[in-house]
């Protein structure tokens, strides 16, 4: 048999839930059928456990399972104080998401500027805007890098933080896990995520008790124990199935992560003097590279080149949220740093199970452009 052209070659993905999910296909058949024989599919103890498990992964009191990432934002920024009208200040370049979780929560939001160097929010563009109306805090652990959350924190005073860490799953700064700084955490467990179930799924984590108990009262309708509502909460529950994958999943996470972090420093090495540059790692930070991002100024030629070659980059995200009419801010805002990165960055498919010859071909492939 011949030598296969890249051209003959599957294409590389961005993201590739089903190797994961293949690989461990058996177990998670096995997590399955032990939920069907539990005959216990709400609520039980799936879920109990893997709050326990991913409490003690991060290294906080307590964690809620809700029934996405999108939810778990929206029900942090509830149980922390926030309301209707109050103001939320966030970052613009994170997708949906950040303003939807906002705007269900009541609140409206109210955007600062990323920093350049990996696009997370920028602590003295967030000192500078906060201000009487503002009721919390929502910075964004973008593509797996952890923002300088000290700094945020600090700068924020007595105004609760609250971590998205939808793309930072077991990340660290300064030691610590992304997701035990704030006043709460939200996790999505969207397929595609660094921790990933066979659906949708979602957590929220905190260190203060009062929180928590607030969230196992807003995430099914605001009941207390005798199923009176005692708040304006909604149905947000993570299912026992996808708690029980979850659970045999987080098992692996580190070591995924690990394999993330080669695959990252083999992308840095090969991609010097190249068209692309990718962003910046803080030595504060250990990263879980969700995505592999880079920036160039001709995109769209990139990714085309990209396509040719077999190799299928992504784009996280292009339009900043600030722009688009539904959640628009009510004062007009500049962000010069979020629309230059909105408007250049690529995403390179970043995944545990792509092999050193998958990673070889992206970097022939970038390299192969004529910027
Ligand atoms: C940064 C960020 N926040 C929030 C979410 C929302 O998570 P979900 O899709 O589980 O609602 C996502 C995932 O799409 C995300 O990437």
């Amino acid at each position: 048999m011949g030598c296969l052209v890249s051209s003959e070659l599957p294409p590389i993905l961005v993201g590739n839930p089903g190797a994961q999910n293949a690989g461990r296909k058996a177990e998670i058949l096995a997590a399955v059928a032990r939920v069907l024989d539990q005959n216990r599919y709400i609520n039980g103890p799936e879920v109990a456990a893997f709050e326990r498990d991913f409490a003690t992964f991060l290294g906080t009191a307590d964690a809620v399972g809700v029934a996405n990432g999108t939810e778990a934002l929206a029900l942090a920024l509830r149980a922390v104080g926030v309301g209707a009208g109050d103001e939320v200040l966030t970052v613009a370049n994170a997708g949906a998401p950040i303003p939807a979780a906002i705007r269900m929560a009541g609140a409206v939001p109210r955007y600062v500027d990323t920093e350049p160097r990996h696009h997370t929010m920028d602590p003295t563009a967030l000192a500078a805007a906060l201000g009487p109306r503002t009721k919390a805090v929502l910075v964004v652990h973008l593509y797996g890098h952890p923002a300088a959350i000290d700094a945020i924190v600090a700068a924020a005073g007595r105004v609760p933080v609250v971590e998205d860490c939808a793309q930072a799953h077991g990340a660290r700064w300064r030691g610590r896990r992304a997701g035990s700084f704030g006043a709460a955490s939200a996790f999505s467990f969207y397929p595609t995520k660094n921790l990933g179930a066979v659906g949708d799924g979602g957590l929220v984590a905190t260190n203060d008790p009062q929180v928590a108990a607030m969230l196992r009262n807003l995430r099914e309708y605001g009941w207390d124990a005798e199923r009176r509502s005692i708040a304006r909460g909604w149905n947000s529950r993570l299912d026992e199935m996808q708690a029980a994958i979850l659970r045999l999943k987080l098992r692996d996470l580190d070591a995924d992560n690990a394999r993330r972090r080669a695959i990252a420093a083999h992308y840095r090495a090969g991609l010097g003097n190249s068209a692309v540059r990718p962003l910046d790692s803080e030595p504060a930070a250990e990263p879980v590279h969700h995505l592999f991002v880079v920036e160039i100024a001709r995109r769209d030629a990139l990714l085309a080149h990209l396509k040719a070659q077999g190799v299928l980059g992504g784009i996280h995200y292009a339009f900043p949220v600030h722009t688009m009419e539904p959640w628009r801010p009510e004062v007009p805002v500049a962000l010069p740093n979020t629309e230059r990165a909105c408007a250049r960055v690529v995403s390179l498919p970043m995944y545990p199970e792509l092999t050193a010859d998958e990673v070889d071909r992206v970097i022939a492939a970038v390299r192969g452009f004529a910027p």
